[in-house]
């Protein structure tokens, strides 16, 4: 399956496209603040086929236009020098050394704030449009250390597929599932977005004492390849709790998703988004249907997909 586009957009004659999936932790175990303010993660990550598409376009100054590809709520991202797709051009022009700018339009069907990585998505894809667009090839180390300053998903995103997440989620190892079988995913839209470093301070403020070590995913990893009723005990969240005490509401949410049959219902990183693990589609289809009466947004997904590098 080739998930990266790297073609001439349409309307764009001079412009390249790529897409970067979203994540979901399968498993995010958080340790206490390390004297930086970051909290060390043992985390698995897993990319679904809910896509941000970055088109990048020469041009005299850096600007961002963003639209949403379905229903996403696209008011919360910024269209400024903050954007992180901007930072992430930036970032890699002053790299090389290099004075150039260009127009990054950004197509969004990842959840904004979501804790599903859009905006890690959208500075994957775009490190990668604009190495393409100027030419540079950059090597992987240049890649991954850019994206790793970006932000702590944001190597995730290059990768995609299944990988495990360690430091402050930023070194990231491939793990088995590269092809199928797939697994699904129901995502109702939560509403509000909450901000992830409101969420760690209400992990540190609810679990004072937490391990300097995180919880490793023990026996997830030989699901990966074989996905079964009986990796749902398994998924995992540290930050749920803490996603849950500023967001009472999603508990709800988690019960009416596992009361529809999802095998297992789960905060997705820091949250508000909810994912709900299904063992089919047509599994996925009943639940969304079922949700569908009480949320407006649920969109299906599946993974495992490649991240913004496409290999
Ligand atoms: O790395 P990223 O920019 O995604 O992190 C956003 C914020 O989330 C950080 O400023 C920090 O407050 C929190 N964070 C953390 N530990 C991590 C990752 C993120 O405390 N491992």
């Amino acid at each position: 399956m080739v998930e990266v586009r790297a073609e001439r957009a349409s309307g764009h004659p001079e412009g390249i496209t790529v897409r970067a999936p979203a994540k979901i932790n399968l498993h995010l175990g958080v340790g206490a603040p390390r004297e930086d303010g970051f909290h060390p993660l043992m985390t698995v990550y897993h990319a679904v086929d809910l896509y941000d598409a970055v088109t990048v376009t020469p041009a005299e100054d850096w600007s961002v236009g963003v639209v949403a590809d379905g229903p996403i709520d696209v008011t919360g991202v910024p269209l400024g020098d903050t954007n992180i797709a901007v930072r992430a051009g930036r970032a890699l022009a002053a790299h090389h050394g290099l004075d150039r700018a260009a127009r990054i339009e950004i197509r969004k069907g990842i959840p904004v704030a979501g804790g599903m990585a859009g905006g890690s998505a959208d500075a994957a894809a775009a490190l990668v449009a604009l190495d393409r667009l100027w030419g540079l090839a950059s090597d992987d180390a240049t890649l991954f250390g850019l994206a790793a300053d970006l932000g702590s998903d944001v190597p995730f995103a290059l990768v995609g597929r299944n990988a495990l997440g360690t430091g402050r989620g930023e070194e990231v190892e491939q793990l088995p599932g590269v092809e199928s079988p797939r697994w699904w995913v129901v995502v109702p839209a939560a509403g509000d977005g909450l901000s992830t470093p409101a969420v760690y301070r209400r992990f540190d403020e609810l679990i004072p004492d937490a391990p300097p070590q995180p919880r490793a995913p023990h026996r997830l990893v030989e699901f990966l390849e074989d996905p079964d009723p009986d990796v749902a005990p398994l998924l995992h969240n540290d930050l749920q709790p803490a996603a849950l005490d500023l967001r009472p509401d999603l508990a709800a949410l988690l019960e009416a998703g596992e009361a529809a049959g999802a095998l297992r219902g789960l905060v997705s990183g820091s949250g508000p988004t909810c994912v709900f693990l299904c063992a089919d589609e047509s599994g996925a289809l009943e639940v969304s249907r079922s949700l569908r009466a009480s949320y407006d947004v649920v969109l299906v997904a599946s993974g495992p997909v490649t991240g913004a590098l496409g290999r």
